[in-house]
């Protein structure tokens, strides 16, 4: 395996397979409840980048829901952090922010869609991955729609499986 680019070194506690320990939860003001599970990958090919897919399916009924693959790039020299991310849902999108210890604190920078993605439109994203002092990672996201305020969307812990 490649060596670890320099560059990304300060995310080497991301890389690996990261498997939901107990259900995330889902919610938002305008949908139901709901519980998933989740499965992400970060690996690296020894670049100054770190690749991730992050694949959900429905707690019970086990169906694929939401996925999203892209890549990690760290500003050299400084704790800036940006994401480059596409989702299934048809949002192309780049987050940025920043990494204090083990906390990666990311905003919706830029953001595109497929002409035909489903309503109401995503306007902004803000998501926390942390690094728990147990070992565990834990990632909340919230968003902003055309018609909902920045609002929690999910919450989920992972256990690392390799
Ligand atoms: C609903 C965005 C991740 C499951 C929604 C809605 C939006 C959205 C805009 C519709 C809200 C409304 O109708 O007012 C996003 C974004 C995500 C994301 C931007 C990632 C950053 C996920 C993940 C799951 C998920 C990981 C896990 C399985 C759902 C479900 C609904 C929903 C079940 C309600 C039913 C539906 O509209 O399909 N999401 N979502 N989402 N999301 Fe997400």
């Amino acid at each position: 395996a490649a060596e670890l680019n320099p560059a990304v070194l300060p995310l080497d506690w991301l890389l690996g397979t990261w498997e939901s320990d107990e259900p995330g939860e889902g919610c938002f003001p305008t949908i139901n409840p709901f519980r998933y599970i989740e499965t992400l990958y970060f690996s690296h090919m020894g670049q100054p980048v770190i690749n991730f897919m992050f694949n959900a399916f429905h707690a019970e009924s086990k169906k694929p829901l939401h996925r999203e693959c892209g890549f990690i790039r760290v500003q050299p020299g400084t704790n800036r952090v940006a994401f480059i991310i596409a989702q299934n849902s048809g949002l192309v999108e780049v987050e940025e922010g920043e990494l204090t210890g083990q906390q990666l604190n990311l905003q919706t920078h830029s953001l595109a869609r497929i002409s035909f993605a489903k309503e109401p439109h995503v306007q902004q994203i803000s998501r926390v991955f942390q690094l728990r002092p147990d070992g565990r990672l834990e990632q909340t996201v919230s968003m902003a729609t055309d018609n909902q305020p920045l609002m929690q969307h999910l919450h989920i812990t992972y256990r690392r499986s390799s």
